[in-house]
């Protein structure tokens, strides 16, 4: 089996954590291909409940070998302490690889991207603060940091030094903060060396060969589509490219390797932070969706917007990830509703827009059009095949999948690993 893409299809905690460790005992490589510390996936197997952030959600299934790709940004104090935590837990992290290309998050990126957003006020984007966004703009403008930079102390210091010329300047003189020192940058970096030499790989020639070896190898997404920085709610996204391609250029698997791009969705809509969101709730009816969905975030504790389920989204992540199979998560949430809106399409000043309009503007005045399914009343929380689910939920599912552009091939009915209905294999 070739390499399978999982990823969000909306604006993230879509249950893609859930998800992986599904197919986790299946594959044999699970690959981070892009984000950092900024995901929050929660996992729950029997009693225990996990949240990761920076470690592939494969982590968690004996016999898989976790990566993080090259497309990662990775704090080394995060890194490390999830480790601690998990193996603390009896969870062996002994096989995990990280890509010596990989991009590290400094001090001096947490603080700006932190003091950055203060400074925009009401403009701001809502991020998780963790320097996701300074770190891969230094990334792009040829300042970053890489792991394979940690081991040769001459040249981390020169790297470190460059990257903070600028960016102290901007500190001082246009944040009124203090400067951050090349010793404290070099210094912190450098305290995780040792410990992370062993796990630094050529990721990509590792899962290149696994590939050939006939192994398979899941690339898991962090955020989603709506988040992409190319393909989402631009600039309301993060700064990374969650989609499909995303997955070539974050691990070194190219395109014809990959045979199955899995997309999750929720079977209504949240998001975390500030953009556009058409279906969002306002109401008690919002209310109703975040505590029935326990919509909080994992990462940051925030409260999610919540919203009804939006197929031009869906659609549009279906067209631009060339996604194969849908899973559609939270089903058990809806149980209760005597009728579920669900929008179809959009109307922007007076005209339908069944696709997502072209542009952001067009976008923000979105108005969506709603049709109303009926709903059920049947706890479905035990359901495992589709005959299990009432006549309404099954009709439901089935209209989303008609409406979505792909088949949805697995129905989340629980947080649970076993609390999933399997409509046809995610794998083989
Ligand atoms: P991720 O970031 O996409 O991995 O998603 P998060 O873990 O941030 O958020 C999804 C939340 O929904 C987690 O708390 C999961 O335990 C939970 N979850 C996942 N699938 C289901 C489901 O089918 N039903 C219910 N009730 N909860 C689910
Ligand atoms: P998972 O993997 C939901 C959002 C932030 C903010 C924007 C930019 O758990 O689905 P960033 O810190 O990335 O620069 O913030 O992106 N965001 C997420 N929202 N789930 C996530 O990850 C997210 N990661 C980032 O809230 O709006
Ligand atoms: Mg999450």
């Amino acid at each position: 089996m070739p390499a399978i893409v999982l990823l969000g299809a909306q604006w993230g905690d879509e249950g893609k954590g859930k998800a992986t460790d599904l197919l986790g005992s299946s594959v044999d490589y699970v690959v981070k291909y892009n984000g950092g510390n900024n995901a929050g996936h929660t996992i729950v197997i029997g009693d225990e409940k996990y949240a990761l952030h920076l470690l592939p959600s494969g982590i968690l299934t004996p016999g898989c070998t976790p990566v993080i790709g090259n497309g990662v940004v990775i704090d080394l104090a995060v890194l490390f302490t999830e480790i601690d935590d998990l193996e603390a837990r009896g969870v062996d992290t002994s096989r995990l690889l990280v890509s010596a290309s990989a991009h590290l998050i400094g001090q001096h990126h947490r603080v700006i991207d932190k003091v950055a957003e203060r400074f925009l006020g009401d403009a701001k984007l809502g991020t998780t603060g963790r320097g996701i966004g300074p770190t891969y703009a230094d990334k792009m403008s040829r300042v970053g940091v890489r792991v394979q930079d940690l081991f040769d102390e001459k040249i981390l210091r020169q790297k470190v030094e460059g990257a903070l010329d600028i960016k102290n300047s901007l500190l001082v003189k246009v944040y009124n903060r203090r400067a951050i020192t090349v010793d404290e940058v070099v210094e912190e970096f450098l305290s995780y060396a040792e410990r992370l030499r062993p796990m630094v790989a050529d990721t990509s020639l590792v899962l290149g060969q696994a590939l050939d070896a006939g192994k398979t190898v899941l690339l898991e997404g962090g955020q989603a589509t709506l988040l992409d920085v190319d393909h989402g709610t631009y600039p309301f996204v993060t700064s990374s490219n969650p989609t499909a391609g995303g997955a070539c250029t974050g691990s070194g698997i190219p395109p014809t390797r990959i045979d199955r791009v899995i997309a999750v969705v929720k079977a209504y809509a949240t998001r975390v932070g500030s953009g556009p969101f058409p279906t969002e709730l306002h109401d008690a009816d919002g209310e109703k969706l975040r505590t029935d969905g326990a919509e909080f975030g994992t990462t940051t504790g925030r409260p999610r917007r919540c919203g009804w389920y939006d197929a031009p989204v869906a659609r549009y992540a279906a067209r631009v990830n060339g996604v194969t199979d849908f899973v559609l998560t939270k089903l058990d949430v809806l149980t209760g509703w005597e009728r579920i809106p669900v929008c179809v399409a959009y109307e922007v000043d007076g005209v339908r827009h069944d696709e997502m309009p072209m542009t952001q503007t067009d976008f923000h005045h979105a108005v969506p059009v709603y049709e109303h399914l009926d709903g059920w009343d049947e706890d479905i929380t035990g359901a495992r095949t589709l005959a299990d689910l009432p006549k309404t939920a099954q009709a439901y599912v089935q209209a989303l999948e008609d409406m979505s552009g792909a088949p949805i091939s697995a129905i989340g009915v629980g947080p649970g690993r076993d609390q999933t209905v399997e409509i046809r294999s995610l794998l083989g």
